[in-house]
């Protein structure tokens, strides 16, 4: 079920072209930590940009129930923190939602704290590992008091007096566990260690310099990441500008690509390095994608997008890539559906423990479309055809993951035939406002009203 407890599906029906300018939601990563690390340092945080998504509001709610003051003004929000190491114990359970950023990210962070703490969220989130954060957090001391089957929620953390410093290897490409093991890290005394193999999303490591923590990177030759933090230290509020997601920019982008006639411009969005593997694939597959004004804010690069409709053609994405595009799989296995020849996703069985299993979830809503993929453990190819315009007629199981629902109606948008959505609600966790903003550019998205 949808959060608000019921289903509330969606039409996508032919768009004539997607044109003109949208402004994109904030940065979902870097929202959930401008909340994070604005209610934990002392004094005050300003943050503009804001994603104001279901996700990111349950992240202010935590950190308010943890202590900090939390304000809007205007259309800024603006946060009072408690100091580092100061944050008090929740009078009840926290509820992440749909989140598995706020929910790994705050388990980290509370794990060192010498209270309880009970996690909750929906039944996406309740069905998600996170023994993956429990892991570390128990070789530093924290006691998990409950946790349900194979580590999911409910679970409740109680820390020790004193949570022990550690070096960890992060076993998976996962940048939610290499953030908790550094939250934790920050209450605790002595050098904390991670190392990373492969290089996964670093909001976490940019902000804490931001907010003036002591903690370093080393690359050695091999590209593996050794990243440590000096624990206990000051944290000073910060002015925060949150640049557009560009996991959310993908959807209107690959619309506008297999649009025909479409013509779209993306002003300010996030291309930090790690983050820009669809981009990267879209131009192999001879998307017209054009990149301006390219700048560096607030310590992270941006730029302005502008998008036409292209003809593509199928690749091989390459397995070193995984990381860079890990939430973007779903929409362009779309725009591989119109492209010529076959995509072949590789490595990326760790989309199976995303808000849903999504390399079956994107797998069904294809074939149910009339698209042929193979899947594999690990793996997904697509057989395109860039006459797929009588793809479409049927309907998408969401499974309460967002990015499903959009990649889907993504895909109505460029077939004769509508494509039906179980559940379009579930899009307020990450992109608030989409079906008006696409609609405002040439889609037809029809909302069932409650
Ligand atoms: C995120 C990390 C990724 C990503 C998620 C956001 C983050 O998850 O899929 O949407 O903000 O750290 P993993 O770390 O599990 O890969």
């Amino acid at each position: 079920m949808s959060p608000h407890g019921h289903l509330q599906p969606m039409i996508s029906s032919q768009a004539s072209a997607i044109s003109g300018e949208i402004v994109v939601p904030g940065d979902k990563s870097i929202s959930h930590r401008s909340v994070m690390l604005g209610g934990l340092a002392s004094g005050t945080t300003r943050i503009e940009g804001l994603l104001e998504g279901e996700d990111v509001l349950n992240s202010a709610k935590v950190i308010a129930a943890l202590g900090a003051k939390v304000e809007r003004d205007g259309a800024a929000w603006v946060i009072s923190g408690t100091g580092n190491g100061a944050l008090i114990a929740p009078a009840e359970p926290l509820d992440f939602g749909n989140a598995g950023t706020g929910c790994r990210l705050f388990m980290g962070l509370l794990g060192s704290y010498n209270f309880p703490s009970t996690f909750i969220g929906d039944d996406s989130l309740s069905s998600r590992p996170m023994g993956r954060v429990l892991d570390p957090l128990r070789l530093m001391g924290t006691q998990v008091l409950n946790e349900e089957e194979g580590g999911r929620l409910p679970v409740t953390l109680q820390g020790p007096r004193q949570t022990a410093p550690i070096e960890y290897e992060v076993p998976m490409p996962s940048a939610q566990v290499k953030s908790a093991v550094l939250l934790a890290g920050l209450n605790t005394p002595g050098i904390t260690t991670v190392i990373e193999r492969v290089h996964t999303r670093d909001h976490t490591e940019k902000m804490l310099i931001g907010f003036g923590a002591d903690l370093t990177v080393e690359t050695d030759q091999d590209g593996v990441r050794r990243i440590s933090l000096v624990g206990q230290g000051e944290l000073k509020g910060q002015d925060i500008l949150v640049p557009a997601d560009p996991s959310s920019a993908a959807f209107p982008i690959v619309a506008a690509l297999i649009v025909p006639g479409s013509d779209l411009l993306l002003p300010n969005i996030l291309m930090n390095p790690t983050r820009i593997g669809l981009i990267i694939t879209l131009l192999e597959m001879g998307a017209n994608i054009e990149i301006t004004n390219e700048r560096l804010s607030g310590g992270e690069n941006i730029a302005d997008l502008r998008v036409r409709s292209s003809t593509l053609k199928g690749v091989k994405v390459p397995a070193n890539r995984t990381a860079s595009m890990i939430d973007e799989y779903p929409v362009l296995a779309v725009a591989a559906a119109f492209a010529q020849g076959e995509t072949l996703f590789q490595d990326v069985g760790e989309l199976r423990v995303k808000e849903s299993d999504r390399l079956a979830a994107v797998a069904r809503g294809l074939e149910v479309n009339g698209i042929a993929c193979e899947e594999g453990d690990d793996w997904l190819k697509i057989i395109g055809d860039p006459d797929g315009k009588n793809y479409g007629g049927g309907t998408v199981v969401t499974h309460l993951d967002h990015r499903i629902a959009m990649a889907f109606s993504v895909l109505g948008m460029a077939c004769e035939n509508p494509v039906s959505i179980d559940d379009g609600q579930i899009i307020g966790t990450s992109f608030p406002n989409y079906p008006e903003l696409m609609n405002g550019l040439g889609a037809n998205l029809a909302v069932k009203p409650l």
